[in-house]
């Protein structure tokens, strides 16, 4: 029906509550957060990233993390799966406590940003995340692999370093694997190079895809990975995000974006596009943001 091999179905994880609000320049009320978080765990995705339990010396904007994660535990466990990015061993200690059951380790494959990013080695942050899986209380533990294409600091990232990571977190028992284009730099070929390389290390293992769109090849290098029957993608509604450790970056890939194509492509995502478009708007109101989405501006009278 499609004439192109791409799977059937995709499932999308929201990343704004958490990448989204991560690098908004001016500080988010709890409260707004909580109405933000609201309205996208009301259009049925299956999963969100919350919160980050971070440095609020490093990151300012995630400051309420404990606050954000009872909230969402108390209004929407069991119906959306909310995830919290960790760094460390204290982070994961803190989002347990604050009820968090499902965890995202954050680090990178390039060497320098790992140290920008968490002030850790790869090893160091490997060794962190063995100590996390041991942990008692989580239901499911990720890792999300930023720089696995390009790095702010050294260039284009080697396939070797992201698949040494996957083995090694694979090994301590860790259950999804997030690949990061955390700069949004990496091209279709770079992403079809570095994906044909995992595939071919760990062959049948799942793992979701997670662009930025800095350069704009965000939904080519979808489409690249949905050719190679990846069908978990992390986007942001709004296309909000970024690393305030990498400069240069901007936002994620926005999630109406990706719901349009997929939808104009026969392929289900469980999300309304036309009420995603009123949350997005919405966000850009309540955060004084300029809407860069393609989908919002080309269905405006949608
Ligand atoms: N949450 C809250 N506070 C934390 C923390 C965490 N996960 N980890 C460490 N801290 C605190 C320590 O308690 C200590 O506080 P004190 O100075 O008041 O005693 C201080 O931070 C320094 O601890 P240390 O272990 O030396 O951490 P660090 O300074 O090397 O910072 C990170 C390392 C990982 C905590 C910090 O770089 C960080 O939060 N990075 C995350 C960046 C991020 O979220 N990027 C975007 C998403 S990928
Ligand atoms: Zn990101």
């Amino acid at each position: 029906m499609l004439g192109m091999n791409v799977p059937e179905t995709i499932v999308i994880t929201e990343v704004c509550p958490r990448d989204g609000f991560q690098n908004h320049k001016t500080p988010i009320p709890t409260d707004v957060k909580k109405e933000i978080i609201d309205d996208l765990c009301g259009l049925g995705f299956p999963r969100m990233e919350i919160t980050s339990f971070v440095s609020p010396r490093a990151i300012p904007q995630m400051h309420d993390a404990p606050e954000i994660m009872r909230y969402f535990n108390e209004k929407w466990k069991g119906v959306v799966r909310g995830i919290a990015l960790v760094p460390n061993i204290k982070g994961a200690e803190n989002a347990l406590e604050a009820g968090a059951k499902s965890l995202i380790f954050a680090l990178s494959a390039s060497e320098k940003h790992n140290m920008a990013n968490t002030r850790r080695t790869v090893e160091g942050s490997l060794a962190e995340l063995r100590e996390i899986c041991g942990l008692q209380g989580y239901e499911e533990i990720g890792i999300g692999i930023a720089t696995s294409f390009t790095c702010p600091f050294a260039g284009d990232v080697p396939a070797e370093d992201v698949v040494r990571i996957i083995g090694a977190s694979l090994d301590f028992g860790v259950a999804h694997i997030t690949v990061a284009d955390t700069m949004g730099t990496a091209s279709p070929l770079q992403v079809e190079k570095t994906l044909t390389r995992i595939k071919k290390e760990f062959p049948g293992i799942d793992f979701a895809l997670h662009f930025h769109d800095t350069y704009g090849f965000g939904l080519a290098n979808v489409l690249t990975a949905l050719r190679m029957g990846c069908d978990s993608f992390e986007t942001s509604a709004a296309s909000m995000g970024g690393c305030p450790f990498a400069p240069g970056a901007t936002g994620n890939l926005a999630t109406e974006d990706l719901v349009n194509m997929a939808e104009k492509m026969g392929i289900g995502t469980g999300i309304d596009l036309a009420r995603l478009l009123t949350v997005s708007r919405g966000i850009s109101e309540k955060l004084e943001l300029k809407l860069s989405s393609h989908a919002v501006g080309a269905c405006r009278n949608f």
